[in-house]
């Protein structure tokens, strides 16, 4: 049969290629691969739909497409194919428990409720980003949620800017997307922001909390609308800009109400200044949260001075506690308290049982925090 021949006559049935057959072929050899593979593959060769459907495979599942690697005392889980990993520890691993799942759902719901134009840029920080695996798995879900024009600065002391770079060259692949990625050693204050958020940040009470400071200072860099979403090991909050506050992880508000329902709370409205005594017998810190929630609540209430009275029982101090000027800032700052109306007294020492005798005589409200946030609240005789 001449080449010729083949040309111009039909071929016979048999040997006319069928278009569905390859398809059904090539099909068969990459759902042969693994998943990582199957992403590595569609993000270097395939068209956009199928690249983005395997993204969002990846999204539903990531543990399959990750893998354990130990690095000393802590491990970490890449992105098998890349150069994205987050850690994994015992408070925020995604093999051990749901934390990482549910600050994900958290943050991006709460955007998708606040932000309706997905069109519009939303401009987000990642405090403490790392390995920016944490970063791909957040961004990834907000762009499967609508959200085309993303720009995020990855802020971290050891930080390889190549990943920043690759993390938008990768979302970029997909259809109609525009991310745009900025590398940072520390935030810079020029630019205001939808959303910033810190997921697994380093203990915060480390070095009298610099990073949780950082991050309530940043509260001046939101927009208007804007939150910041905390993940940390001890303490886990929405900062909104206007001041208020959520504890996602207990209801900081017990605290508040146990004071409130007290026989003697009306008695605060006859004195002149309310001073507040907190006391802990533990190594951890103080609960800020439900503390910040009681300044809160007393400052709105009565227009008064209040004076708090911090025992930081220092004999027990560690990387897991503030000292006097990080509890000061932060109950300050968390409260929102005007500083013209609180006046903090630190003591390094626990508390004598000569003083616990007098403090009935001398203090209004006396707080003794216990292990695990359970606290104790005496009325003095005022
Ligand atoms: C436990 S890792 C978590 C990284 C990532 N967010 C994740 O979920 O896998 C904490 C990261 O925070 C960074 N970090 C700690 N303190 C910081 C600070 N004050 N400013 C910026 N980054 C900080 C560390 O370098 C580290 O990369």
């Amino acid at each position: 049969m001449s080449v010729y021949h083949s040309i111009i006559e039909p071929l016979p049935f048999w040997e006319i290629p069928d278009p569905t057959k390859k398809a059904v072929l090539e099909d068969t050899k990459t759902t042969l691969l693994a998943p990582w593979e199957r992403l590595v593959t569609a993000f270097e060769n395939s068209n956009m739909e199928e690249r983005q459907k395997v993204f969002y495979e990846f999204l539903a599942n990531p543990q399959e497409f990750t893998e354990l690697v130990e690095n000393g005392s802590s491990s970490r889980s890449y992105l098998k194919g890349f150069s994205f990993f987050e850690c994994s520890c015992t408070s925020y691993g995604r093999h051990v428990n749901k934390c990482r799942q549910n600050a994900e759902a958290l943050i991006v719901e709460d955007i998708e409720k606040r932000f309706v134009n997905k069109n519009e840029v939303l401009s987000l920080v990642s405090y403490g980003a790392g390995g920016l695996l944490q970063d791909l798995i957040i961004v990834g879900k907000l762009i499967q949620n609508g959200f085309r024009n993303i720009y995020i600065e990855f802020i971290d002391l050891n930080f390889d800017s190549l990943n920043g770079r690759k993390f938008a060259e990768m979302l970029n692949k997909l259809p109609e997307i525009f991310v745009q990625t900025v590398t940072r050693p520390m935030m810079s204050s020029k630019k205001q922001f939808d959303v910033i958020y810190s997921v697994d940040l380093d203990e915060i009470y480390k070095g009298d909390g610099k990073s949780l400071i950082n991050l309530l200072k940043a509260r001046k860099m939101l927009k208007d609308n804007g939150k910041i979403y905390f993940f940390g090991n001890r303490l886990q909050i929405v900062l909104d800009k206007d001041g208020s506050f959520t504890d996602i992880m207990e209801d900081s508000d017990v605290l508040t109400k146990t004071i409130s329902h007290h026989p003697q709370f009306g008695r605060l409205s006859n004195v002149e200044k309310i001073s507040l005594l907190i006391t802990k017998e533990y190594k951890l810190n103080f609960d800020i949260p439900a503390i910040a929630k009681v300044l809160q609540f007393l400052s709105r209430t009565f227009d008064k001075m209040i004076i708090v009275n911090i025992y930081g029982n220092e004999s027990y101090h560690s990387d897991l506690s503030l000292n006097e000027w990080g509890n000061q800032f932060v109950l300050q700052n968390l409260s929102g308290v005007s500083i013209s109306r609180l006046v903090f007294r630190y003591h390094k020492e626990s508390f004598s049982e000569e003083q616990q005798r007098l403090a009935s005589t001398t203090q209004h409200i006396f707080i003794r925090e216990f292990l695990n946030r359970k606290s104790i609240v005496d009325f003095g005789q005022f």
